[in-house]
Parts: C-alpha cells; structure tokens; sequence
C-alpha cells in the first residue's frame, strides 16, 4: 500500500482536550494532538483526516462512510462511548476488515471499574492506551505498519 488513507474519530468531550481533567488527560489540546498526527502522517507517507463529535450517531455515520470515502483504517477513541455503545461496535463490524485501532490517552483499565469492559474492544485490531496524547500517535505508527504489512 503506497499511501494509507487514515481516519482518525475523537468522540465526546474530547474537544475540551487542555482543560479536561489535565490530571489524568495531560494538558495537550485536541488541535496539537491532530497537528502532530498530520505532521507523523506526512512522515510516514499516509494521510490523515481528524475530527470530533459529541453525538453517537454522527461517529456511527463517519464509521459508516469510510469504505465509500476509501479510508484504509481508522484511529478511534469513541470516549465514552468505548463502554456503552453497541452502535459503534455494530458500525465497526459493518465495514470488515477495514481496520480500526482503539486508543485511549488515559489507561481505563486502570481506573474506575465501569472503564474496564470496551464494548467495542472486538471490533478493532488493536488498542492503544495511557500515553496521553502519545497513544494516538503509536497507534497512527501501529496502523500504518499493519496496513502495509497486509
Ligand atoms: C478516554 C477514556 C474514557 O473512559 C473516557 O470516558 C474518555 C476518554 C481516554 O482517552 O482516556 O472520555 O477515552
């Protein structure tokens, strides 16, 4: 694969990267996250869209058009959506074997014990968790080599 087409999907809250509980988030905002996703991406030859939403049905619609849109693989930290959503897993399965890696900047395993169980956990190839902002560019590194590895 010359160059992976990369969708990368921050879910709820995520915008308030910064301020968010820096404690357990780290104080980098969403747009330094993507600024240094965009800038990994170029070094490794892949390209790469980033967003953010609030709402559940609109990450569903994004996971749905990525095979229509010729995304290779998907980045995503669905937030709180990671331990309720069947919608997102079921939006995950539905567009096999696109891969999707899960990633998280804190270690919710780690934490309080509703964080532990990912309902969408099965659905991705990997995961990728508790190197703050870090965690989304290892696992941008981890998808394009599984990609290319293919
Ligand atoms: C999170 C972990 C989730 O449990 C939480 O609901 C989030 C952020 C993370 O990146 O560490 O909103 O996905």
């Amino acid at each position: 694969m010359s160059a992976p087409k990369i969708l990368c999907i921050s879910g709820p809250s995520l915008q308030l990267l910064g301020t968010r509980e820096p404690e357990i988030y780290g104080r980098e905002t969403l747009e330094e996250i993507h600024a240094r996703l965009k800038a990994r991406a170029k070094e490794l030859g892949a390209t790469i869209d980033c967003r953010q939403s609030n709402h559940e049905g609109e990450i569903v619609d994004w996971i749905g058009a990525a095979k229509k849109k010729k995304y290779d693989g998907i980045l995503l930290n669905a937030a709180a959506y990671t331990h309720t959503s069947i919608a997102i897993f079921d939006a995950l399965k539905a567009i096999a074997p696109l891969p999707c890696v899960e990633v998280h900047l804190s270690n919710p395993e780690a934490r309080e014990a509703y964080r532990a169980r990912s309902r969408i956990a099965r659905a991705c190839v990997a995961k990728v968790s508790g190197f703050g902002g870090d965690s989304y560019a290892l696992a941008l590194d981890g998808l394009v080599r599984y990609l290319r590895a293919r």
